[in-house]
């Protein structure tokens, strides 16, 4: 067992829109990521995903309504529901879902991050990977 600290993880990358694992619990994945701007519509099959701003604000576009977050609030966006995150500014998100979850759901593109890099507590002093 190792602890984590958020603040710590969060500064040591700079990406954007490239999760990182951070823990692995029960078959599920806590991921963190920053992002900016417009990400893409889409929808995870079968995964149900949470949501937590640790800084900025996040506006979570659903074709019937927009839900906006800021530091401290949470989201769970249920399977087969279609969403898209926007961030104005620089947002530091921490997501949790079932391991194998892709980023982008139903749609492949670009943005589309297939093997996530993964944090361990301990080894956050570097470039990270
Ligand atoms: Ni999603």
């Amino acid at each position: 067992m190792e602890k984590a600290n958020l603040t710590q993880l969060f500064s040591s990358f700079d990406d954007h829109w490239s999760p990182k694992i951070v823990a692995e619990l029960n078959g599920q994945h806590v991921k963190i990521a920053k992002i900016l701007g417009e990400f893409v519509w889409h929808h995870h099959e079968s995964e149900d995903e949470l949501f937590l701003v640790h800084r900025g604000r996040l506006r979570i576009e659903f074709r019937d309504r927009t839900v906006e977050l800021k530091e401290g609030d949470m989201l769970v966006v249920p399977r087969g529901v279609e969403h898209r995150p926007v961030a104005d500014e620089e947002v530091e998100l921490l997501l949790f879902e079932p391991a194998g979850t892709l980023n982008t759901g139903n749609v492949s593109n670009e943005r589309t991050v297939r093997e996530p890099g993964r944090f361990s507590p301990t080894a956050t002093t570097g470039t990270g990977s």
